[in-house]
């Protein structure tokens, strides 16, 4: 699973947070990562205030690194979650022909939010950062259920 938002320093890192519990919590053992559309931040930590709402929602984000999305991730990983649909217009503008990744918005996996966006809380105050956790965290549980969901399917 890999998550994208514009600059790889807001909703995808606490997206990557919140879906290593989620996975963790559920026994499934996924390929997790994050990445940005955008170059304006790369090698950069989290934003304090994204590491900040993850802290206050018991998951450490603060290790993260920002990089942007690259030709092999759409080789590398099985799922590609863009936060909103410029994220989304822009993974469909740069994968390759042949790429194997599905690609998807974070809230397509939750009942009657398909197509919904992640609001981006950076120009926002903590409060927004808090709500878009809460939105993530939403997100990152029903993509996790599904993938559990598919992968006892595929073992049955
Ligand atoms: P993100 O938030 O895409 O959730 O990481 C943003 C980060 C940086 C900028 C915009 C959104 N920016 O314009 O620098």
């Amino acid at each position: 699973m890999l998550f994208v938002c514009l600059g790889n320093i807001c909703r995808s890192p606490m997206a990557e947070g919140a879906f290593r519990v989620a996975a963790q919590e559920r026994g499934l053992a996924v390929l997790v990562d994050s990445a940005g559309t955008a170059s304006y931040h790369l090698g950069l930590e989290p934003d304090p205030r994204a590491i900040a709402a993850a802290r206050a929602n018991g998951i450490d984000i603060a290790g993260q690194a920002a990089r942007q999305i690259e030709r092999d991730d759409f080789y590398r990983f099985s799922h590609i979650i863009a936060m909103d649909r410029a994220n989304l217009e822009s993974l469909q503008s740069k994968a390759p022909r042949a790429g194997t990744a599905r690609l998807a918005m974070l809230l397509d996996a939750v009942e009657g939010r398909r197509g919904e966006p992640v609001a981006d809380p950076y120009y926002g105050d903590a409060a927004a950062f808090e709500a878009a956790w809460q939105v993530i965290s939403r997100g990152t549980q029903a993509w996790a259920d599904k993938l559990l969901r598919e992968s006892t399917q595929a073992s049955a």
